[in-house]
């Protein structure tokens, strides 16, 4: 049968951010622990990158790690890290051959000395490609990123150097984490929860939700496509009465 679904090339999000959630029911559900769901995962970002790239897609913020998540057990986040720097490791020169830009937003200062060190390695090899850019989210928390922001603005009043009166939302994106990146268009989350789970509070006033039920391991390039082809079919209004 002929595939009459219009090509995606309209209408594609500029920027994409994912909730890759679901890793740990998705092991158990095989009897595997549960670390065993977060090296399926981290497989599944390959394949999730290339596709975004290849669609249009500009930016692509996957949250990989929240700041919450260091309550959880001490070899769960250790194998977390692990995986990170074997992913780092082993895609840093099929990122820099697709012309992806890697960055990070987050506490990266609280992760482990490797993983901080594969992080500059594989963000200086990639600084001046101009294809998709891939941010991480690690050791993120939205309200902490914000209160980072409002500290820094206080301080810019108290020195002197920002007046109060010329404070608007365009100061305070400048304070934030993401100044460089213009506002995800789509949220995306695995594994069926609906909840930001402190996740791009400020950023996300006007982004298009979209949940699946899908465990993040199982998350292929069709489920990101049927995503894409949900956005397509939405109209962005922002509060006026007519499509944006
Ligand atoms: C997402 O999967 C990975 C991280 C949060 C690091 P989870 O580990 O949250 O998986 P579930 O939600 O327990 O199934
Ligand atoms: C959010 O998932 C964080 C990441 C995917 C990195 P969680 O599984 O930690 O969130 P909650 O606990 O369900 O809100
Ligand atoms: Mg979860």
């Amino acid at each position: 049968m002929i595939d009459m679904k219009p090509p995606l090339t309209h209408k594609v999000p500029q920027h994409i951010a994912i909730i890759m959630d679901g890793n740990g029911r998705w092991a158990q559900s095989r009897g595997e622990p549960r670390v065993h769901g977060h090296r399926s995962g981290a497989q599944r970002v390959r394949e999730v990158v290339e596709a975004a790239g290849q669609q249009g897609v500009k930016v692509l913020t996957l949250y990989a790690f929240s700041e919450e998540n260091w309550q959880r057990p001490i070899e769960e986040v250790h194998a977390l890290f692990s995986l990170l720097v074997s992913y780092l490791r082993e895609e840093i020169e099929r990122l820099h051959e697709n012309g992806v830009q890697l960055c990070s937003i987050g506490a990266i200062e609280k992760l482990p000395e490797d993983c901080q060190q594969w992080l500059r390695v594989v963000e200086e090899r990639t600084r001046s490609n101009q294809g998709l850019k891939l941010v991480l989210a690690l050791s993120y928390s939205s309200r902490t990123d914000i209160l980072r922001a409002v500290r820094g603005i206080a301080a810019a009043v108290k020195e002197g150097t920002l007046d109060e009166q010329s404070i608007g939302e365009a100061t305070i994106n400048s304070y934030l984490s993401t100044n460089l990146l213009p506002e995800p268009d789509l949220l995306i989350r695995t594994s069926g929860e609906q909840r930001l789970s402190n996740f791009l509070l400020w950023e996300m006033a006007y982004t298009e939700f979209y949940f699946t039920k899908v465990h993040w391991p199982d998350f292929s390039r069709a489920d990101l496509e049927a995503a894409l082809s949900d956005y397509a079919e939405r109209e962005r209004r922002f509060g006026s009465i007519h499509p944006q």
